[in-house]
């Protein structure tokens, strides 16, 4: 019998082995997760920090998750008092982090544990994929992190280090569900959750894309790509098609008393009943006119520069015009503007306030 059946037989293949020894020692701290050597004494993570972290981590890097995560469980310590809340504040408490429908289903799905779950997440994979909001991706982090589940976890840093341990030829998505096979015979059963955060911190800090430590790395003895020293070759991937560029005008409107005038987007299309300053339309098909030909009323506008922002399928180049009046017809509200920033405000219009104001 070799060393990997033997292995094999007590639960812990020579690669969990190794990246779990890893792991004791260099795990990232994280403020919703369970540190080794507590999880080693059966501390074990609260389902709804996981499921929170989960859901932000699909948009933004652990840093700035951090402070979000902080604001959202100091606002809603428990899956009961966001079902309790407004959606409304759970958009503001958001607002940055993007892809607003994500906190629309926070909201619902915290209503739906409640519902119909009892308070509690289900632990088994496909309950977990029935709720609002969780896909794939979040359902196995869940069963895996929350609940020990023997799941395989395929994020970025995931398809990067099994790509290059194996050097999987195929592309990424389509090679998603060979990773998943491949883990699923790797994975530690006895610590099935700490095995997946630590093959995304290995991601995170040395199987990086660009010159990953290799001889750092403890699982680079049976690492294909080291072996052939390719490893920045790996993942490969579909090519992204190229996004194009939207435009538009925003209007930034000043009255005498410091205060902004903010609008609520529709209800439907992009920034779906966010909160921001008046705009001319755009969307990913179309442009909107950059001049204040479509400006909400006339007035002396003045131009005050070019906000930008990335969106999933197109940039956006918004034209800022500013002018300073109260003598105006338009729907909305004045809101303080050093109060705006509490706001639901995607980045777009913070950026687009920011370049108004100069700050
Ligand atoms: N990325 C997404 N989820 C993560 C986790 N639980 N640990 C580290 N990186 C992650």
């Amino acid at each position: 019998m070799n060393n990997t059946e033997t292995s094999k037989q007590e639960g812990v293949t020579p690669f969990a082995h190794r990246l779990l020894e890893w792991y004791d020692a260099n795990a990232r701290a994280m403020p919703w997760r369970v540190p080794p050597h507590h999880h080693a004494q059966g501390v074990r993570g609260d389902p709804y920090h996981i499921w929170l972290s989960e859901v932000m981590l699909q948009q933004t890097q652990v840093a700035t998750v951090t402070d979000y995560f902080i604001k959202f469980i100091t606002l809603w310590p428990s899956v009961y008092d966001l079902a309790a809340s407004d959606e409304e504040d759970v958009l503001k408490a958001w607002a940055g982090l993007g892809y607003y429908s994500r906190a629309r289903n926070l909201k619902k799905c915290a209503d739906t544990i409640i519902a119909d779950h009892d308070g509690k997440f289900p632990q088994d994979l496909e309950a977990l994929k029935k709720l609002p909001g969780i896909g794939d991706y979040t359902a196995s982090a869940i069963a895996s992190i929350a609940f020990d589940q023997p799941v395989p976890v395929v994020d970025g840093n995931v398809e990067r280090v099994m790509s290059r341990h194996r050097r999987i030829k195929n592309f990424y998505p389509d090679a998603k569900e060979e990773t998943k096979i491949i883990l699923a015979d790797l994975l530690d059963r006895e610590r099935p959750g700490e095995f997946a955060q630590a093959t995304m911190d290995l991601g995170a800090t040395l199987c990086t894309p660009k010159r990953p430590f290799c001889t750092a790395c403890p699982v680079h003895q049976d690492c294909q790509a080291f072996k052939h020293g390719d490893a920045e070759l790996f993942p490969f991937k579909k090519p992204k098609p190229v996004k194009p560029t939207r435009k538009g005008a925003a209007f930034v409107v000043i009255n005498p008393n410091n205060e902004i005038l903010l609008c609520k987007r529709p209800d439907s299309g992009l920034l779906a009943s966010m909160t921001g300053v008046p705009t001319t339309g755009w969307n990913s098909r179309q442009d909107g006119s950059t001049d204040t030909s479509e400006a909400p009323f006339e007035a002396d506008w003045n131009h005050s520069g070019i906000a930008r922002h990335t969106f999933t399928h197109f940039h956006l180049e918004l034209t800022v015009w500013k002018c300073e009046t109260d003598d105006i017809e338009a729907d909305g509200w004045w809101c303080p503007v050093d109060l705006a920033f509490d706001e639901a405000l995607p980045k777009i219009m913070r950026k687009t306030i920011e370049i108004a104001l100069n700050v």
